[in-house]
């Protein structure tokens, strides 16, 4: 595979914008969290200065309430939808949205020590990263789950990073408010089949305007006021597994006081993660928090509290027996809805496509569980895809063919990181 790891580090240099890397031309041309998070893990296999630096850059994003937003607009760009100026978001310290992304941040700072050289660095790296982290850990507790229920919930679909997944369709019901009139930038780069509708799009907008009338996204409102509130299996499984790797990280650095108040998020967040799981189904589920009612949409985020680590055994062979069910009805894997679904959509962003960020967490969470036949199945077959083609955005589970954005960071990221 040399040369796909040549073709990832291309990538990762041409996507690079000198403090934080661009998850892909013209796409996406600003610095998302979780895309830099993930990213930082594939600039450690070359060039470690470069990958601490990507994660201190997506922090000097971060609010004073411990927020690390989902996309921190450094530079402008006239290529992305909303950007800095729908956002409209006060500097704090850079312009940014005004909601949140998947906590992986965590992750990669673990990841980046574990994977030193320079240990004498990475040492004062985690230790001034660790605070940021803290922090924001105790913000998603603190606005996303306002009645204490052990998970957090998301408030946008943005904020999941699995925006048109069939999951939120019947929390997406409420209705549009007369909003302004938009453009899409993201139908210029990608075809508009594989991506989410015009009627998603003023479900996004509606929230996203919404939110910035309750005084610029204060958190203390959002939470009360959204007329999405879903506990989202991919923020929630990442948060899980991301508390074990700060938990860890305390540990390392003598923050006893840190450990313990980890150590209570993870005793309740494992106790609120059995009320997702579906028996009869064998899958967990994402919930609405407003009707509390599971959703019924069987998600490639199913399997991530493997990943998590939440899952018990019981429950973790369930899942095993699913996902083979699931890889038995694709070319490759892992589609990011069940093929039977009738929500599924081959080509549609969140609704089919293979995502190789997703295979990394749910092979991993394979392994740790002892299912690696299973594990290796999925990495062979990311192998495949990116071999066949490319670094592509995300791949159809039926043709293998690469979808939405070409020479894409996370996917480069995966190769070098995951996939050597
Ligand atoms: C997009 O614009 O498609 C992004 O996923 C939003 O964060």
């Amino acid at each position: 595979r040399a040369h796909i790891v040549e073709e990832a580090i291309r990538v990762l240099r041409s996507n690079d914008y000198g403090h934080y890397t661009v998850p892909a031309q013209g796409l996406y041309p600003f610095q998302w969290n979780w895309d830099s998070a993930l990213v930082s893990a594939g600039w450690a296999v070359f060039d470690e200065a470069r990958a601490w630096r990507e994660l201190e850059f997506l922090f000097s994003g971060q609010w004073e309430d411990g927020m690390v937003p989902s996309i921190v607009f450094h530079k402008p760009s006239d290529t992305y939808f909303p950007g800095p100026e729908i956002w409209g978001t006060p500097e704090r310290p850079s312009k940014s949205t005004g909601i949140s992304q998947p906590p992986v941040a965590a992750l990669s700072v673990r990841f980046l020590y574990e994977h030193a050289e320079h240990r004498k660095v990475a040492e004062e790296k985690m230790e001034s990263l660790f605070p940021k982290l803290l922090a924001w850990h105790r913000w998603w507790y603190k606005a996303r789950d306002p009645k204490n229920k052990g998970v957090v919930a998301i408030l946008h679909p943005w904020e999941s990073g699995m925006d048109n997944s069939p999951a939120w369709d019947d929390s997406m019901q409420f209705p549009v408010d007369d909003i302004p009139p938009y453009c899409r930038c993201d139908l210029n780069h990608v075809n508009a089949s594989m991506r989410p509708t015009k009627e998603t799009y003023d479900h996004y907008l509606t929230l996203l305007y919404r939110f910035k009338a309750a005084n610029f996204y204060d958190p203390d409102k959002l939470y009360w006021i959204s007329p999405f509130r879903v506990t989202d299996l991919c923020v929630n499984s990442i948060l899980f597994r991301a508390n074990r790797d700060l938990s860890w990280i305390a540990q390392k650095l003598g923050k006893q006081d840190a450990v313990d108040e980890i150590n209570q998020w993870l005793a309740k967040g494992f106790e609120a993660f059995s009320h997702l799981w579906d028996e009869d189904a064998g899958l967990f589920k994402c919930e609405d928090q407003i009707t509390g009612k599971l959703a019924d949409a069987p998600i490639s985020a199913a399997f991530l509290p493997l990943f998590a680590g939440v899952a018990s055994k019981e429950q973790a062979a369930k899942l095993a027996l699913n996902l083979d069910k699931w890889l038995n009805k694709v070319s490759y894997g892992v589609p990011s809805t069940d093929p039977d679904d009738s929500r599924f959509e081959q080509l549609r962003y969140w609704r089919g496509p293979v995502w190789l960020i997703i295979n990394w967490m749910i092979s991993n969470g394979l392994k740790h569980y002892g299912y690696t036949d299973l594990a290796k199945q999925i990495e062979d077959h990311s192998k495949a895809l990116t071999e066949k083609a490319g670094l592509r955005e995300y791949f159809d589970p039926i043709t293998g063919d690469g979808a939405g954005g070409r020479d894409f960071s996370w996917t480069a990221a995966m190769c070098l990181a995951w996939l050597d």
